[in-house]
């Protein structure tokens, strides 16, 4: 099969507003409760109407759903509760003609416990070459009943598991999803062709997830805070890999994006350089407060560490593992941070809805591609599900301290007035809808001029009919205290007050777009955005 669309010249992705469907929760065709592909098929036409150039699926391949599909038994298969892969070729083939492409989503850094791979591996017992493809290693103490070392999971908890012949394994994840031996060469041959595997399919680029997790020193020695190196995080041996990857992509002229969560800048930037990754995640960006400091400085710091490598930047509010931005903005701490989620924090979904509408101006007129999570075009806050019916290993990894990532995970409303807000037919969904979201159906938000839905159409149709925003420069303007004010090219400007007090509008010739309404003396209220052209 060939790629869909020419190789190498097109850099479509530079500036393109990619939607990240989680399938569980998109849409369910077959009415049992999980969305699934065919659900997404029919509801393509969403996609294509609110203006998006891409949609990047969060896996969807066989596997025991331990952590939503990020413990992967099989690339080359579809999850039955999914569909199949003639499904998902239709899927990809269906979206292209609509102008969508297609990212799926690549998780090297483990498999699930469920892989042949794995399976093979304890079948074989200590010192096989199947356990070689892991790190399995003896344990510590007189009995080895301790495990080989103290590092810490990114679930909390421990990182080893021991087997029942004694030997212990890693996962930095769950004990389901067992960690991959990067210097194993099976395991690079298996992921270049695994990438080839979709790239033949008609997929135009690869999330890539845990990107900067997947190489460990074999020594898997403890290490102090700070260490540098450190034992598994950003290992200088990444980039090897990523180069040969982005070697095959090139070939089909498809693009990555790497989940990359990195504080150092220069570090980061090694990945975007010019023969490995396309982009990476802006992390920086979706875990800074509503706060005009903080963003301005997180935006030059963006555009400053991208620039020496000639890579576009992302901006991303969030997405299936933080918490909704509405609901985030509303808070009295509107910054993101893993360690501080708790159950209950109070929250103004007004404040937080109006600014999530400001935000969504800046971050679709900055230089560079914009990440939207599904939902996020739909205002839905954060859903608090009820402790039974939580799914998330991160809430019972925690002791139970952290709600886990589930409430941003609620399957979407479609229809205000069928069952299940018209997610699926019949079966209950897998994770309950709080009662009151009726009025963030898609039905009901797409004949309201006011609603978030018609607010991203509008600004996305804008984003794709004006030439200045984008990929290109980006020039502060002078404003008042707590504004941000920017030119893009083409006299397009962008004014977002993050003030108590209204502001004056920059001389303009007209007003494009506005996140919420102008007061009658033509100022901008707080926590709203507005497109001029001057
Ligand atoms: C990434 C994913 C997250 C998953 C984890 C382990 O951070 O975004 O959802 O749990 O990797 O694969």
């Amino acid at each position: 099969m060939a790629a869909p669309h020419s190789p190498r010249s097109d850099d479509w992705w530079r500036d393109a507003v990619i939607y990240q469907v989680y399938p569980r929760s998109f849409a369910d065709g077959d009415g049992d409760g999980t969305g699934d592909l065919a659900g997404v098929r029919a509801r393509l036409p969403h996609l294509a109407e609110l203006g998006v150039d891409a949609v990047w699926f969060t896996p969807w391949y066989a596997s025991p759903m331990v952590d939503g599909g990020y413990d992967v038994a099989d690339y080359r298969a579809i999850d039955p509760a999914f569909g199949t892969l003639a499904e998902a070729e239709k899927l990809i083939a269906e979206a292209r003609e609509l102008g969508i492409r297609t990212l799926v989503d690549i998780v090297p850094n483990h498999v699930s416990d469920r892989h042949p791979w794995f399976r093979a591996a304890l079948e074989a017992g200590p010192g096989s070459p199947e356990r070689e493809r892991f790190h399995f290693r003896p344990g510590r103490g007189e009995h080895g009943e301790l495990p080989p070392n103290a590092w810490p999971s990114q679930f909390s908890g421990t990182t080893w598991t021991r087997v029942p012949d004694g030997e212990w394994y890693l996962h930095l994840f769950t004990p389901e999803q067992p960690d991959l031996n990067w210097a194993h060469p099976d395991v690079r041959r298996e992921h270049e062709d695994v990438l080839r595997f979709w790239f033949d399919r008609g997929v135009a680029g690869v999330r890539i997830d845990s990107a900067a997790l997947l190489v460990k020193d074999p020594a898997l020695a403890d290490f102090e805070e700070g260490a540098d190196p450190h034992p598994y995080i950003d290992r200088d041996e990444l980039h090897d890999i990523y180069r040969s990857w982005r070697a095959i992509a090139d070939e089909y002229g498809a693009v990555f994006v790497g989940e990359v969560w990195l504080p150092d800048a220069e570090r980061f930037a090694r990945y975007l350089r010019p023969d490995e990754l396309h982009t990476a995640f802006n992390f920086t960006f979706l875990t800074c407060p509503w706060e005009v400091g903080r963003l301005r400085r997180t935006i030059d710091a963006t555009l400053a560490e991208h620039a020496p490598v000639g890579a576009p930047a992302t901006w991303v509010l969030c997405n299936h593992d933080v918490t909704r931005t509405v609901t985030r903005y509303g808070r009295a701490d509107t910054a993101f941070d893993f360690a501080a989620k708790r159950f209950g924090t109070p929250t103004d979904l007004d404040l937080g809805t109006r600014r999530a509408r400001a935000a969504a101006l800046l971050t679709l007129a900055l230089p560079g591609s914009v990440y939207l999570y599904q939902g996020e075009e739909l205002g839905l806050p954060e859903a608090d599900i009820p402790p039974e019916r939580i799914q998330d290993p991160m809430h019972f990894r925690s002791g139970g301290i952290d709600p886990g990532r589930d409430g941003c995970r609620v399957p979407l409303p479609w229809e205000a007035e069928a069952p299940w807000y018209g997610f699926g037919s019949d079966g209950e969904p897998w994770l309950p809808q709080p009662e009151d979201w009726a009025h963030h159906a898609v039905d009901r938000q797409r004949t309201d001029p006011g609603s978030m839905l018609t607010l991203y159409r509008e600004a996305l149709s804008l984003r794709r009919s004006e030439k200045g925003f984008g990929d290109g420069p980006m020039t502060w303007l002078p404003a008042e205290d707590g504004v941000l004010a920017f030119a893009r090219t083409d006299g397009l400007r962008c004014v977002v007050n993050l003030s108590d007090v209204p502001a004056a509008l920059p001389p303009h010739e007209r007003l494009l777009l506005a996140s919420g309404p102008l007061r009658a003396d033509g100022t901008l209220p707080r926590d709203t955005a507005v497109w001029l052209r001057a």
